[in-house]
């Protein structure tokens, strides 16, 4: 049987912005949809009460009493091909690309293991409650293709393009690359995420004509940028020889001059960068992808890179949202991301990094970089119904939004464990999993 309309029960977390969160305790969210549409979107949201006198005989009932309820997450970046890597022992960046990732990504040339690695991975990932985001897939256009029929949700995905630098079983010619990207990019347009690797593994050149087919297709572009300092030792001493990249041009230049940076620009990590790199960054409105649990140090399974200062880029004007980058990350749940956003500012001392901002920051501030918060991101009404169940929360007369999620998140007894904690998750108001 087909509702028309789904009346959805259970204690409702709405983020808004870094401040504000709005919480419906026993609350509920009805759900209508069009008859010429199977998407259903949300028509009201409050208290239980005056919701359930709006229900009829089409009515479905999602009955979540108890449940802690927030919107889908956004993973803003984050590399589908690095699965088998994620909880294996961490390096520096360099020694873990060389000794971990590169042999683990080289085995996406096999069609195979491909297809039956993206099938497991998506299946996995929706199961954390992570519907959309942006994706590195390998430098295999096969690989990509299954990506692209696995992932349920809204994300944009891109092949890795890597020209130099790179081991000789993923290293392509400049004419490969660009083809590559004229033929994906031309099929998923702004599904489609141009994705050179970074600065060290793609040459200039390519990264300048395929930014111009990016634009022409209105693709996204992603990179990684400032992640390490031997990285941008690396960089600098690269291109400083290269024509058109002078001696003391910065890491962010390089990718400015190349047609990289803009509105539909991400870039991942941003740790190390100088007053005048964020004021760039600002100008061309491109984003950070913030990457805690990759970022944390060696013995919480990350790449030990630093932690990346988000007083700074908000400061600046520089937008950004939170990321797991699996597997550089070890786990790809986005409450395990917050859970590590919160507790290194805290040990830090940095004041602000509450569970309401990482919320915030793994929601709707992803639906906006992707241009699709008009549509997804928070329980606004109007916007689609893409939740995810938690477990059930005893709630106390204290409880606010911040205490409800450290609460949630403190659940299991180990880390892992959080990447299995949804009890459901909905895209569209159609479940996509349960328990
Ligand atoms: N820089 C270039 N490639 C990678 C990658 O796969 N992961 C991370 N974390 N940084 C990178
Ligand atoms: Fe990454």
């Amino acid at each position: 049987m087909s509702f028309n309309s789904i009346i959805v029960l259970g204690h409702f977390i709405n983020p808004i912005s870094d401040k504000k969160a709005v919480f419906y305790p026993n609350g509920a969210m009805l759900l209508t949809r069009t008859k010429s549409s199977p998407k259903y979107k949300i028509k009201k949201i409050g208290h239980q009460k005056q919701i359930l006198k709006l229900k009829n005989e089409q009515t479905d009932i999602l009955d979540y009493s108890d449940h802690i309820i927030v919107p889908s997450f956004f993973d803003m970046h984050f590399h589908w091909v690095q699965d088998a890597v994620r909880k294996m022992p961490k390096d520096n960046l360099l020694k873990w690309l060389e000794k971990y990732t590169f042999p683990a990504e080289a085995k996406f040339q096999n069609k195979k293991y491909a297809k039956k690695e993206a099938a497991i991975f998506f299946k996995r990932l929706i199961a954390t409650g992570t519907l959309g985001g942006a994706c590195y897939s390998s430098i295999h256009d096969h690989a990509l293709e299954y990506a692209m029929e696995e992932a349920k949700g809204d994300f944009i995905i891109g092949n890795v393009l890597m020209t130099m630098n790179s081991p000789k079983n993923l290293t392509q010619s400049k004419k490969e690359a660009i083809q590559s990207v004229k033929k994906l990019s031309g099929k998923y347009k702004e599904k489609y995420a141009l994705t050179p690797r970074f600065a060290i593994a793609t040459d200039p050149e390519t990264m300048s004509e395929t930014s111009k087919i990016a634009k022409k297709n209105k693709s996204f572009m992603q990179s990684h940028l400032s992640e390490t300092k031997n990285e941008i030792h690396f960089v600098k001493s690269l291109y400083k020889d290269l024509p058109g990249f002078k001696k003391g041009k910065s890491y962010t230049e390089i990718y400015k001059k190349v047609g990289m940076l803009g509105p539909k620009c991400i870039m991942g990590h941003g740790i190390h960068l100088e007053p005048e790199e964020l004021n760039i960054l600002a100008k061309t409105k491109t984003s950070i992808a913030h990457c805690p649990t990759s970022n944390a140090p060696h013995r919480e399974l990350g790449l030990g890179s630093g932690l990346f200062d988000f007083k700074k880029s908000e400061k600046n004007g520089v937008r950004w949202a939170l990321a797991s980058d699996i597997g550089g990350g070890p786990y790809v749940s986005m409450l395990d991301v917050m859970r590590s956003f919160v507790e290194q500012n805290k040990k830090a001392g940095v004041s602000g990094a509450d569970y309401k901002k990482a919320l915030f920051r793994s929601t709707l501030a992803g639906a906006e970089i992707l241009k699709l918060d008009k549509k997804k991101g928070n329980f606004e009404l109007g916007k689609e119904a893409n939740f995810v169940v938690l477990p059930k929360l005893k709630l106390s007369k204290a409880d606010d939004v911040n205490s409800i999620l450290a609460k949630i998140i403190k659940i299991p007894k180990r880390r892992t464990q959080l990447d299995s904690l949804p009890v459901a998750v909905y895209y569209q108001g159609k479940c996509l999993f349960s328990q």
